[in-house]
């Protein structure tokens, strides 16, 4: 997991790719994760006939309804998760998924995402449920240490839930400032140049807790295998190493690839696959697009192409998923 994924840019990356391998672009698309809409607008211009924007951030949609007026009908809106998204089409001719959080949403101290600005502590991305606020005041120490270790791959996350543990007994912790004050008061500060703050990880953890990130990505990969029809393409651009390897191992699963295991094991039916690779490697960003767009250095897109064999379910567990005690699906 690299720290730079905690800074999305403005420019959609790996658009350039995507257009290429999938032109000429036709029919229609969902953008499950519109934000700006940097690939919704890009898709619409390259020729889709309409592009189904969802987002679950009604601030995605505010101002969608400014830039998107110039589509007219093509551009269609739909406030939800991407794990819902063959609920509000079938058939369609692609899916894009562009993964985490959106710059937009880091730059808006009020929305508690960042730790280089003093905000609430908030971090939801639908602006509802449980915020980043009631996990760290409310849950055990332990469960905020499993947070900080799975979501965040954080070496010191029991260091830092004791440290949480004991500055919320004198009072409430509400603002990203406290938070990063408790943590830098308890790790090693970063001297060298390009080393990232010690509070990226944990931020980024708790982010990915409060709008459960993987449980989403498991289940927006199932929906889009729902969704496309024969032919239709799957899009998927992420910025952590363990978000793509969750997509690495679906469509590898998918596409009749995810290894025989032992030989002396017993035959097991062979299921049709149900994806076919664009690449079996990861598409990065090109050095055109790298002196560009220096922060999408990070960015790994995998292209898969839909065929007719039914979709079918898997769990959190074997796309090995991080998961918390008792949220197993
Ligand atoms: C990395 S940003 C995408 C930025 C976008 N491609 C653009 O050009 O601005 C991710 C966006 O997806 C939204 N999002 C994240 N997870 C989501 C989910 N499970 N369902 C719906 N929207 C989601 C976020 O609110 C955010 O706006």
């Amino acid at each position: 997991m690299t720290s730079a994924a905690t800074s999305r840019p403005h420019i959609p990356v790996l658009l350039g790719a995507i257009l290429e391998r999938v032109a000429p672009v036709r029919g229609v698309w969902i953008d499950g994760t519109m934000g700006a809409g940097g690939y919704t607008r890009g898709f619409l211009e390259a020729g889709a006939a309409k592009v189904i924007g969802i987002d679950r951030d009604p601030l995605a949609h505010e101002m969608a309804v400014e830039w998107g007026a110039e589509f007219g009908a093509r551009l269609e809106l739909a406030q939800t998760v991407f794990s819902k998204l063959d609920d509000v089409a079938q058939g369609v001719d692609g899916v894009l998924l562009d993964l985490g959080v959106s710059s937009m949403q880091l730059d808006q101290a009020e929305r508690g995402f960042s730790f280089m600005k003093d905000g609430p502590l908030d971090m939801r991305m639908s602006q509802e449920g449980r915020s980043a606020r009631e996990i760290v005041n409310e849950d055990s120490e332990e469960q905020l240490a499993d947070i900080l270790y799975l979501f965040g791959e954080e070496r010191a996350s029991r260091r830092i839930a004791r440290a949480i543990g004991k500055a919320r007994e004198l009072s409430q912790i509400t603002t990203t400032g406290q938070l990063v004050e408790i943590i830098e008061g308890v790790m090693p500060r970063n001297k060298k140049p390009g080393q990232s703050h010690v509070a990226t990880r944990s931020f980024q953890a708790l982010r990915i807790a409060v709008n459960n990130e993987f449980g989403e990505l498991v289940e927006g990969l199932q929906a889009a295998e729902r969704a496309l029809k024969p032919g239709g393409t799957l899009a998927v651009v992420s910025f952590h190493s363990s978000e793509d390897r969750v997509v690495k191992r679906f469509l590898r699963d998918r596409a009749g690839l995810s290894g025989g295991g032992s030989r002396y094991a017993p035959l097991q039916e062979v299921e049709a696959p149900t994806f076919e690779l664009k690449s079996k490697k990861a598409i990065g960003p090109d050095g055109d697009e790298l002196a560009q767009n220096p922060r999408s250095r990070s960015a790994l897109l995998r292209l898969a192409v839909r065929t007719e064999a039914p979709a079918r379910h898997v769990t959190a567990a074997e796309l090995g998923a991080p998961e918390l005690e008792g949220r197993r699906s």
